[in-house]
């Protein structure tokens, strides 16, 4: 959101990889963008934020090397305590975007500030009980926001569609914004993330669980354009 200049937005689907077969996450990864994901998302776990443990820089150095960046983005989503700590690592490593829960820094602002300044664009997330206006001071200095739709930890768990009046919140106040929702979002649930106004689609079992991965992306992609029109129209 850093630039004034009137933007088109678009919706884009990101295959989150952490319920995928992570014996052969290179692969895993790889069959998601021949099957028409427009990014990967990232699940970091530091056991601290969220109990589990997942992976660490290491671990995205290795899967940049099988995924030039010239060919997919990496979406990091951040679940870990004092996100300050791992920003140079993760941009070494060759990160494209720094996701981090604003409950879990005490200063926002500086966070924000070295994503920047480690040449990766930044996100905000919210988990389930943060409040939406908690976000609203830093829109202005983001790339995105991220609106958590389910407790982050664990992949496959229920959508919450009590989470689509944060996103409204949001939609309605920029226009341009890009939001990303994560958790539960399938062609079944899409259509709430799609009337709400989120453009980024963060899918996880939805899509590597299924037998046609693109037919779920391609779905859930079409679900949100029809709707972007609208959006213009949304009321809190
Ligand atoms: C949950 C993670 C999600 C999750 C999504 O903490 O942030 O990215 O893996 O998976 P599904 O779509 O199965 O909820
Ligand atoms: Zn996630």
């Amino acid at each position: 959101m850093a630039s004034s200049q009137a933007r088109t937005i678009h919706c884009k689907i990101g295959p989150s990889i952490l319920n995928s077969n992570l014996a052969s996450l290179g692969d895993e990864c790889h069959r998601m963008m021949e099957e028409g994901a427009d990014y990967l998302h990232l699940d970091v776990m530091d056991g601290h934020f969220v109990p589990a443990i997942t992976f660490g820089h290491q671990m995205v150095q290795s899967l940049r090397k099988a995924l030039p960046k010239s060919k997919c983005w990496f979406d990091m989503h951040m679940m870990v305590q004092d996100p300050d700590r791992f920003i140079k690592d993760m941009a070494d490593a060759g990160a494209d975007q720094y996701v981090f829960h604003v409950e879990a820094t005490q200063d926002v602002d500086k966070t924000i500030r070295k994503v920047k300044e480690a040449g990766m664009k930044v996100g905000v997330a919210i988990k389930p009980k943060t409040p939406v206006e908690v976000v609203l001071p830093y829109v202005e200095h983001v790339d995105l926001v991220l609106v958590m739709t389910v407790e982050p930890g664990a992949g496959g768990q229920k959508f919450m569609d009590d989470m689509m009046p944060k996103v409204k919140t949001l939609r309605k106040r920029f226009a341009e914004l890009d939001i990303e929702v994560d958790g539960g979002v399938s062609p079944d649930t899409i259509h709430h993330c799609a009337e709400a106004g989120a453009n980024l689609i963060v899918s996880g079992t939805a899509v590597v669980k299924s037998e046609s991965p693109r037919d779920v992306m391609v779905k859930m992609r079409e679900a949100v354009r029809v709707q972007i029109p609208n959006w213009k129209n949304i009321s809190s």
